[in-house]
């Protein structure tokens, strides 16, 4: 539904944040902070072919991949953005093994930010759409410690207060949600604002792309062999066979998904037991932002939200999308279609 009042992403954070009672104006601050990260990392990433930002770094990543210098810069301007603020008691990043403190003499917060600085990075040389994705929690040990602890990151999903992911697609767009329904703010880089573009959106109920990486179909369960075989399969109703789109940047992929409908899926198989993507910063707040737009995610058993994590860098098969569509899926892993 297109909005016509013109509002800012500030706007609308302080206006969401009036209506809850003893709100300090701390989560608002946070937001601010971290869309001025946002705004950072959109104009490098417009950039990136032009001043020689692009080509591989030195580093490996805690996960042995190889980190583009884009990563690593929207590693560091996410943090420089957030570790003064005073609403943070702890962060986590896919760039970053250990747990990212607040550093001295900066206060301490009531909030944990978790964010994934640069999704898709393999799509950086190819000019294809990337993402930030960012998870913020109320921390669970007492304010009076000041730095926060593993106990504050390892919250299940469904604790988070608000969720999003930040798309540089052929506009930049923050897609975001504090669990009551999500909104999209468009960018506009001339006069430096997230505009609301799209109010309380709500996906499909059920779509007709399927997104996943079929190259790894040799290393597929059975039941997921047919599964995708199924969806190939034409049918009388048209319903079938449903198109393939992806990407190979969780976010974009997610995002089509989001506004057409369908199901995205990286499932577990031979070579990776638990999927490529992880829990705390990829499949947890996208699974929220689908949620809270009606749709469903889940492992292909269980909700992703009520997973209990154990590790910051763990990872979890996701299967994601319209409701209809989700739940199929999860019938056949069971073996109930075929
Ligand atoms: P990242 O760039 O943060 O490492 O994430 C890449 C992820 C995700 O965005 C995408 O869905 C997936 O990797 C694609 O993996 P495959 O290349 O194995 O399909
Ligand atoms: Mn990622
Ligand atoms: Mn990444």
């Amino acid at each position: 539904m297109l909005t016509n009042k013109i509002t800012t992403i500030e706007r609308h954070i302080t206006e969401e944040q009036q209506v809850h009672k003893g709100a300090t104006g701390e989560f608002s601050r946070l937001m601010r902070d971290l869309t001025l990260a946002i705004r950072i990392i959109s104009r490098e990433v417009r950039r990136a072919g032009l001043n020689d930002i692009l080509g591989l770094t030195d580093a490996y990543n805690v996960h042995g991949e190889n980190q583009k210098k884009l990563d690593t810069y929207a590693n560091d301007v996410i943090f420089r953005a957030m570790d003064h603020g005073g609403h943070l008691c702890v962060m986590g990043s896919e760039e970053s093994d250990d747990l990212i403190q607040i550093p001295e003499p900066y206060e301490h917060g009531k909030y944990v930010l978790l964010y994934d600085p640069l999704d898709g990075s393999s799509n950086i040389d190819v000019n294809a759409t990337i993402g930030t994705i960012f998870s913020v929690y109320r921390r669970v040990t007492p304010d009076y410690l000041g730095k926060g602890t593993m106990d504050d990151v390892l919250q299940p999903g469904w604790h988070q207060v608000a969720a999003g992911y930040a798309c540089y697609g052929s506009s930049t767009q923050l897609i975001y949600t504090t669990g009551h329904g999500v909104n999209i703010f468009t960018y506009d880089p001339t006069v430096g604002e997230f505009f609301l573009s799209s109010a309380n959106v709500r996906i499909p109920k059920s779509g007709k792309y399927y997104s996943i990486n079929e190259g790894n179909s040799s290393l597929w369960s059975d039941e997921l062999k047919r599964y995708i075989e199924y969806l190939k399969t034409p049918s009388e109703d048209n319903k079938r066979p449903m198109g393939l789109r992806y990407i190979g940047s969780a976010v974009a992929d997610i995002h089509r998904t989001l506004l057409y409908g369908g199901i995205f899926i990286y499932p577990a198989d031979r070579k990776s037991p638990r999927g490529k993507l992880r829990l705390m910063y990829e499949a947890n707040p996208l699974a929220m932002i689908i949620e809270q737009a009606g749709g469903r995610a889940t492992d292909g058993v269980k909700r992703i939200l009520e997973l209990q994590p154990t590790e910051l860098h763990e990872r979890v098969p996701l299967y994601i999308g319209s409701e209809d569509n989700v739940l199929e899926a999860e019938r056949f892993l069971r073996g109930e279609e075929s």
